[in-house]
C-alpha cells in the first residue's frame, strides 16, 4: 500500500510521540526531554529520551532513534502500513482502501472464509477439551504440567472420536463440505462420504504472526492410539508450513534479542510457560530458508534447542546452515542430559535453562565438535584429516578478520599451532579457491569495535554536531548560509537531511521528525535521528557556546575543502567547490557568529 506524503505526515502529526510512547512505557520528565530505560535493548539506568518538541526519540546507549512511526514499527515489530494503519485508527485519521482486482478481491474472500473456518473448528476443539468427553484430554495435558493459562494462550483443545459432530457444528456455521475439506479438516472421497483429519487427538492450532489459526497439529494421548504421534493439517491456500512458525505470533514481541528455535510444538509451549517467550518451532517439516526470513525480520540471534539425540544434532547442523545462508549467526543450546527443551525443563527449571542460553556454543565451534566424532585422534592419519577438514571449514569465512578468529579459537581449542593452521587454511584455500589467499595481517583478537576516534568517526561527529546545532537554533541557519550547503555534508545520508533541512528553515517550517519518513530503511532512520540529537557540549556562557559553534562549523568546512581537494584532480566540478571552500574559510576565520 503506498501513501502520499501528507497522509503519513498527517497521521504522524496527530498522533503526538510522548503520549504514544507513554502508551507502551513510563516516562519521566527531566528538563525538556521525557526519558525512560530504552525498550530496544536491556539497561538499568536510562538513556532512552523522547523530545516533544521535535516529535523524535532516540537512545544514547544503543543509538536507535526515530520519530512516532518508526517507534510503533520498532516495538510491534511491524511494516510500514501496518504502524501506519495503529496510528491513523488512534488519531481517527481514515486511510484509503486499496483498490483490489476483481481476481484478487475473489481471492481473498476464499482466504478469509479459509480463516474463518479453521478459526470455527479451533473454537469446537477448545469448547470440546472442556466437557465430560475431554476429560482424558485434560488428564493428558495435567501429565505434561501444561497450566490452564498456558492451555488458553495456545488455544488447546480435543478432537473428539466422533468426527461427525465437527462437521455438524461446521456445518450449522454455513460452511460447505468442499470449503471444510480446502481447509484441510475433512478428506472426501466415494466411498466414506468426508471424513474428519482429527479424531482423538489433543489439537495445537497453529497461527500465524497475526494470531490467525491457519492449521492444527493433533497429537496422541496414549502409546496405544494408533496413526502417527502427531499428525499435521496438509497444506493449504492459507498454511504454507515453510513460511510460518509455531509460536511466532507471541515471540515477535518478545524483546529478548534472540529467538530460541526448537523441534517440538510441546518445547516451544513449555519454554513460553517457564517465560521464555522467544521459542518458535518449525511445523512438522524440516526448518527452511523461508522461515529464516521470517525470523530475521525480528533478529540476527537464532539460538538453536533442537533435541540432543543423532536425529536433533544432524537437524542443528542443517538448520545451521540454513540460517548462515540467511546472512544470521547461529548457537547451539546444551541440553544434556535431557533430550529437549521440554524434558530440561521440567526437571531443572527455568533458572537452568537461562544458564544454558547464555552459555549456548558458537555454530562454527560445535560443527567443528560434531566433525570430530567422526576421526579417530589416536591415529595420526586421522588427525591429519580431520585438521584438513577444519581448515576447508575455515576457508568460508569471506571476512579476514572473521577468519583470523576463529583460526585463533580453533587452534587454541584443538591444540594446534596457530601459524600451521593458518598456513593450512591459506594453502587449502589456494587449492580450492577460498578466500584466504589474501591473509596478511596478523591476528586481532575480539571483535572489531566502531573506534570513535578515527579520523572518519570525527568528521561524522562534526557534520552530526552542525546540524543539532541547526536544529537548537534554525535562526543560525541565515547568518551562516553565506559559507555552507548541503554539499559541505560529505556523508551521503547527512547531505539529503541537510538539503532538506536547510529548504524547511528557509520556509519556516523545520520539522526534524517529518524528514526521518524521508528514509525508509530502519538504520537510515535511525541515523537520521542522530542527526538532530547528537549531544551538544554543556556551556553556560553564550560566549563560549559561540567559540564551540564557530570550531565546528570551521571543522565542517575544512573536511569539505580538503574532501573535494582530493577528488578535484579526477572531478572537474570539485574544483569549484574547493575555491569556494578556501575562501569561505578564509572568510569564516575573520568573522564572529553571534548565537542571538
Ligand atoms: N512431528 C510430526 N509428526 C510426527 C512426529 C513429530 O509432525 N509423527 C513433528 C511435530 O511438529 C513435533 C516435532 O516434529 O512437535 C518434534 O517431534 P518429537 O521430538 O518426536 O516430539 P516432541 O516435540 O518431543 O513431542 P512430545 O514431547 O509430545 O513427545
Ligand atoms: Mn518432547
Amino acid at each position: 500500500m503506498y501513501y502520499p506524503e501528507e497522509l503519513i505526515e498527517e497521521v504522524r502529526q496527530k498522533n503526538d510521540i510522548v503520549d504514544v510512547i507513554s502508551g507502551y512505557v513510563g516516562l519521566q520528565k527531566k528538563g525538556s526531554n521525557y526519558m525512560c530505560c530504552c525498550p530496544f535493548h536491556g539497561e538499568k539506568t536510562p538513556s532512552f529520551s523522547v523530545n516533544r518538541a521535535r516529535q523524535i526519540y532516540k537512545c544514547f546507549g544503543c543509538g536507535e532513534g526515530g520519530n512516532v512511526l518508526t517507534f510503533v514499527m520498532k516495538y510491534e515489530n511491524c511494516t510500514f502500513p501496518e504502524a501506519m494503519k495503529i496510528l491513523a485508527d488512534k488519531a481517527g485519521v481514515e486511510l484509503p482502501q486499496a483498490e483490489y482486482s476483481e481476481e484478487a478481491k475473489r481471492r481473498e474472500s476464499r482466504r478469509q472464509k479459509l480463516l474463518e473456518i479453521n478459526k470455527a473448528a479451533a473454537t469446537f476443539y477448545f469448547y470440546q477439551l472442556r466437557t465430560e468427553r475431554g476429560a482424558k484430554a485434560r488428564e493428558y495435558l495435567d501429565k505434561r504440567k501444561l497450566s490452564e493459562e498456558t492451555r488458553k494462550n495456545f488455544g488447546l483443545g480435543f478432537a473428539p472420536t466422533r468426527g461427525e459432530e465437527l462437521l455438524a457444528y461446521l456445518h450449522q456455521k454455513g460452511f460447505t463440505d468442499e470449503l471444510i475439506r480446502d481447509a484441510g479438516l475433512a478428506k472426501m472421497d466415494e466411498k466414506r462420504g468426508t471424513t474428519t483429519q482429527f479424531w482423538n487427538r489433543v489439537m495445537f492450532p497453529i497461527q500465524d504472526i497475526n494470531h490467525r489459526v491457519i492449521g492444527f497439529g493433533g497429537r496422541i494421548m496414549g502409546d496405544n492410539d494408533s496413526g502417527p504421534k502427531y499428525l499435521n493439517s496438509p497444506e493449504t491456500e492459507i498454511f504454507d508450513k515453510s513460511r510460518n512458525l509455531y509460536g511466532m505470533n507471541y515471540a515477535r514481541t518478545a524483546r529478548t534479542g534472540n529467538i530460541i528455535l526448537c523441534e517440538g510444538y510441546m518445547d516451544v509451549i513449555s519454554m513460553h510457560q517457564a517465560g521464555f517467550t522467544q521459542a518458535v518451532a518449525s511445523l512438522g517439516t524440516a526448518f527452511t530458508l523461508g522461515q529464516a526470513g521470517l525470523i530475521k525480520k525480528y533478529t540476527k540471534d537464532v539460538l538453536l534447542a533442537y533435541d540432543s539425540d543423532g536425529a536433533g544434532v544432524k537437524a542443528a547442523l542443517r538448520a545451521i546452515r540454513i540460517l548462515r545462508d540467511a546472512g544470521m549467526s547461529g548457537k547451539i543450546i546444551n541440553m544434556s542430559p535431557y533430550k529437549d527443551p521440554d524434558e530440561f525443563i521440567k526437571n531443572l527449571g527455568q533458572a537452568a535453562f537461562q544458564e544454558r542460553i547464555d552459555h549456548a556454543e558458537n555454530s562454527f565451534m560445535f560443527e567443528i565438535r560434531m566433525l570430530e566424532r567422526d576421526y579417530d585422534m589416536n591415529d595420526p592419519e586421522e588427525k591429519t584429516n580431520f585438521h584438513n577438514q577444519i581448515a576447508r571449514k575455515l576457508c568460508d569465512f569471506s571476512e579476514d578478520v572473521e577468519r583470523e578468529n576463529y583460526i585463533e579459537a580453533v587452534a587454541e581449542k584443538y591444540h594446534i599451532g596457530f601459524e600451521n593452521l593458518r598456513k593450512l587454511v591459506v594453502n587449502m584455500a589456494a587449492k580450492t579457491g577460498g578466500y584466504a589467499v589474501t591473509v596478511t595481517q596478523q591476528p586481532k583478537s575480539g571483535i572489531q569495535s566502531r573506534n570513535k576516534n578515527t579520523p572518519e568517526e570525527k568528521v561524522k561527529n562534526a557534520q552530526r554536531l552542525l546540524l543539532t546545532w541547526l536544529t537548537d537554533y534554525p535562526q543560525l541557519y541565515f547568518k551562516i548560509k553565506n559559507y555552507i550547503s548541503p554539499e559541505d555534508f560529505t556523508v551521503e545520508l547527512y547531505q539529503k537531511v541537510a538539503k532538506r533541512m536547510f529548504e524547511d528553515i528557509e520556509q519556516n517550517r523545520l520539522n526534524p521528525a517529518g524528514i526521518i519518513n524521508m528514509f525508509e530503511d530502519e538504520k537510515d532512520q535511525s541515523e537520521a535521528a542522530s542527526l538532530f540529537t547528537t549531544k551538544l557540549p554543556e556551556l553556560e556562557t553564550d560566549q563560549e557556546k559561540e567559540k564551540a559553534f564557530h570550531d565546528i562549523l570551521v571543522s565542517v568546512k575544512k573536511n569539505s575543502y580538503e574532501y573535494y581537494s582530493a577528488k578535484s584532480g579526477v572531478d572537474i566540478s570539485a574544483l569549484s567547490k574547493v575555491i569556494e571552500g578556501r575562501k569561505a574559510l578564509e572568510e569564516l576565520n575573520k568573522t564572529h557568529i553571534s548565537l542571538n
